[in-house]
């Protein structure tokens, strides 16, 4: 079991661990559901499936991390959330609804209008990206920076308040308020984090998204900004979707985990469950290609072959290629999400119809599998 070391007294809600795995349930509390999204490339041969019928529910104030390979489609689902998506990339199905904290009407991000998605951005829904300086104007001061999105949100706010305010946005990542006249080139890598991070903040969003905000920075730096979202995911209540491709990392950070392959949710639970207890094949090889930091040493046995060229995914089961779990009709055979135990697992493992057996209840495991071909790497792990 692994033991979380940033944010055990940070967790607000300890009833994130039930079955709300798919939008089926209420969506009472829930900031945005996301149903059948799928987002392709359009190339000049077959268009890129980036995202295929991805869905989820996002509740208010709760961590859903999202973790994959390279290419698994992580950072076009991000795009597509927050509907900075630029062509060739084309939403071609599927919902994202918000849902207002003061209780207006629910927005569909997807045919919201430019006018609509302008509102909303800062205020209700910001995102930070993985270089700081993508987010940040290299030729303004960060308070000049922090004023215009203050200010484009309220106009009764005067410049002198909106850099007062700068400087207090910055204190609360930990940076100095005296740095609202620097510029971000005057600033470290990891202050210039924090900086977009304060920024994307600025407004008080009821969901922020976060696309791999600390690859750029060193570990001490990463565990800082991590406690620092913690922290102020605490304080002011925002959602967040925090994008990586290192589980490890969301093992301390997320409350709830979906584990991207080849543009799908193939997996969907808590963090604890998507370490003690994975079900899906892909995200039991991701977490043993990281080595615990805290549980007692195991082998890592990585993930034999490479993402699949999503112009030409495979047919069936878009892992089938690469999976020694595989059996007969997985080259055949999409399978869906489906509950398994306390998540959800598109995985025909776990569903009855293929396998010949009951649904899983989270008690019955691995020792029950189907007779099964041998994978590419001969055998299972
Ligand atoms: N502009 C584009 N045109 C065509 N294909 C693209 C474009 N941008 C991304 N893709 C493809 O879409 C797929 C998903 O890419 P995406 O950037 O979302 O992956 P990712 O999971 O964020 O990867 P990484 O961990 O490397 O950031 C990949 O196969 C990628 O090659
Ligand atoms: S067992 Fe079959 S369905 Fe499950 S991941 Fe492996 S190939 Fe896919
Ligand atoms: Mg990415």
């Amino acid at each position: 079991m692994v033991t979380r070391t940033v944010h055990e007294s940070d967790r607000t809600d300890t009833d994130l661990t039930d079955t709300d795995l798919t939008g089926a349930r209420s969506a009472s509390g829930a900031v945005l559901e996301v149903t059948g999204l799928a987002v392709e490339y359009v190339t000049d041969g077959d268009p890129v499936r980036a995202c295929a019928d991805v869905t989820f529910t996002l509740r208010r104030g709760e961590i859903l991390g999202v973790a994959g390979e390279s290419g698994s489609g992580k950072s076009t689902l991000i795009t597509a959330l927050t509907r900075l998506q630029r062509p060739p990339a084309v939403t071609t199905a599927g919902s994202i609804v918000f849902h207002p904290r003061d209780g207006g009407p629910a927005v569909d991000l997807v045919t919201a209008s430019p006018r609509t998605l302008r509102a909303l951005r800062w205020t209700s829904l910001s995102i930070v990206l993985q270089s700081a300086m993508d987010a940040l104007n290299p030729v303004m001061r960060l308070g000049a920076q922090f004023a215009d999105v203050l200010r484009t949100h309220d106009r009764s706010l005067s410049r002198d308040a909106a850099w007062t305010r700068a400087a207090e946005l910055l204190a609360t990542v930990g940076i100095s308020g005296d740095r609202v006249r620097s510029y971000p080139h005057e600033l470290s890598g990891g202050m210039r984090q924090r900086a977009s991070i304060a920024l994307a903040l600025a407004c008080r969003p009821e969901l922020v998204v976060m696309d791999e905000p600390t690859t750029a920075v060193d570990v001490v730096m990463q565990r800082q900004i991590l406690a620092q979202v913690l922290r102020l995911r605490r304080t002011l209540g925002f959602a967040v979707v925090f994008v990586t491709h290192d589980l490890s990392l969301l093992l301390e950070l997320a409350d709830r985990i979906a584990i991207m392959y080849a543009g799908r949710v193939v997996e969907l639970g808590t963090a604890q469950e998507i370490y003690d207890e994975p079900r899906h094949p892909y995200t039991r090889g991701l977490r043993d290609s990281f080595p615990p930091l805290r549980a007692p040493l195991r082998r890592l046995t990585g993930i034999p072959g490479t993402p699949p060229d999503l112009r030409r995914p495979p047919s069936g089961c878009p892992f089938h290629p690469r999976c020694a779990a595989r059996f007969d009709g997985c080259d055949t055979h999409l399978p869906g999400l489906v509950a398994a135990g306390g998540h959800a697992v598109a995985c025909r493992l776990h569903d009855p119809a293929a396998t010949g057996r009951p649904a899983d209840t989270g008690q019955q495991d691995r020792a029950a599998r189907p007779d099964r071909t041998a994978g590419p790497e001969g055998g299972a792990r």
